[in-house]
């Protein structure tokens, strides 16, 4: 594998799902390299998602929003950063529902500030977009990266405005960027609000599983360590100003990641219940990654592998979710889904 300069990275949203996983595997693959945290720790930002690394010299934290510019510029003149790798965000969909924002706030001018502080420090950044910013995609085609974009969540808005501003600052003032845009991943320390996740940690409870709808909209359910190791190829061989998916390829409808959830934990398969849709639901999301391919990357895991891994992995790390599920995430929970519980199907 190519190497950076030993290299100093800000990864902003590192306590979160995916970017505790890419800080973790970046340090094992790069450990010349040092590695600051910038994150506000929101209710998905657990700094114990790095418990095992936070003794190492070449790791700290900075607890701060993307949004204030002075702690921005701060963490990355203090620390002589040279590439952020952005994955701060408010990240869920059903959340961007109820209250949509701070979605903007984080996503689009979180960003914002990212790129201004990037412009003025002339520091390399890299932009976490995502498969939703393309909007629903017909049976008969695959995203490529230069479709068009058609976001229709809040979320999806706000992070395909996201990826806008980074593509127009590469344009307007020639700085260094580069986009991926993952698929639905799944893996260690994930929050339980995402379906898996939640699943999963229902399953294990005997407690009802609530599939939206009729169950068969179609996700890439991909694992967290391919979408780092594409991250990580991009970083290393990716071509400044470019955009590249990162997924598997190949699509499975919610009913059989369900399916795969429950046989992988010996579950009832009665537990599942069909509740009301999500307002605004994508039937499909799909990704074409020859891009990213031909730079020499490949998945390790096929998308159902790596739906019963994540759920071998809830099962085996109760410690990590039990103390989460029994705080401000039970809240949460009996807005979403006790009045859908209420009233639904087989
Ligand atoms: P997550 O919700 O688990 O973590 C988000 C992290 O960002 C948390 O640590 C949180 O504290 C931090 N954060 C939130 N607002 C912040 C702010 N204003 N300033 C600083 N830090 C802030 O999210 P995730 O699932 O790990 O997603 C990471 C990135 O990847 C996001 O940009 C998301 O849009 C993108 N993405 C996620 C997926 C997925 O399936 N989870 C797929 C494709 C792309
Ligand atoms: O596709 C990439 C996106 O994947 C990322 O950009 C987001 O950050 C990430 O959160 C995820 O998007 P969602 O927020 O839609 O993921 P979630 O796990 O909530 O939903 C996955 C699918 O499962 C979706 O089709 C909705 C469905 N679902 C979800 C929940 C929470 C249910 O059927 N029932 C549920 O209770």
């Amino acid at each position: 594998m190519t190497r950076l300069h030993p290299i100093n990275l800000l990864v902003t949203g590192g306590c979160g799902f995916i970017g505790s996983n890419f800080v973790r595997y970046w340090m094992r693959q790069h450990p010349e390299s040092k590695v600051v945290v910038y994150d506000k720790l929101t209710y998905a930002g657990r700094k114990e998602n790095l418990a095992d690394l936070w003794d190492s010299p070449n790791l700290s934290l900075v607890v701060g929003d993307i949004g204030d510019m002075d702690a921005v510029r701060r963490a990355c003149q203090d620390n002589a950063i040279d590439l952020i790798v952005n994955f701060a965000a408010e990240t869920h969909v059903d959340q961007s529902i109820l209250g949509p924002l701070v979605f903007t706030d984080t996503n689009v001018r979180g960003t914002h500030v990212l790129l201004e502080v990037a412009r003025e420090l002339s520091i390399r950044l890299h932009h976490i977009s995502t498969d939703e910013v393309y909007g629903h995609i017909r049976d008969d085609h695959q995203s490529v990266e230069t479709d068009e974009l058609a976001p229709r969540s809040p979320y999806a808005a706000s992070k395909a405005a996201a990826d806008q501003l980074v593509q127009a600052y590469a344009i307007t003032y020639g700085i260094p960027v580069t986009i991926t845009r993952g698929a639905n991943n799944v893996g260690p320390y994930q929050y339980p609000e995402k379906a898996v996740p939640l699943f999963s940690t229902n399953a294990i409870l005997n407690e009802p599983i609530p599939v939206y709808g009729d169950g068969l909209q179609m996700r890439d359910y991909a694992h967290v360590h391919d979408h780092c190791t594409g991250i990580e190829t991009v970083l290393l061989r990716g071509i400044i100003g470019e955009v590249y998916n990162v997924g598997t390829g190949r699509e499975m409808t919610n009913l059989e990641m369900v399916d795969i959830v429950l046989d992988t934990l010996d579950k009832d398969h009665a537990l599942v219940k069909h509740v009301t849709d999500r307002p605004g639901h994508d039937r499909r999301y799909s990704m074409n990654v020859d891009k990213l391919r031909a730079l020499g990357w490949q998945p390790q895991y096929d998308p159902k592998q790596a739906v019963a891994e994540a759920a071998r992995w809830y099962a085996e790390n109760r410690t990590w979710w039990e103390p989460i599920r029994s705080g401000e995430f039970r809240e949460y929970y009996e807005k979403q889904y006790a009045e859908r519980l209420a009233g639904a199907g087989q």
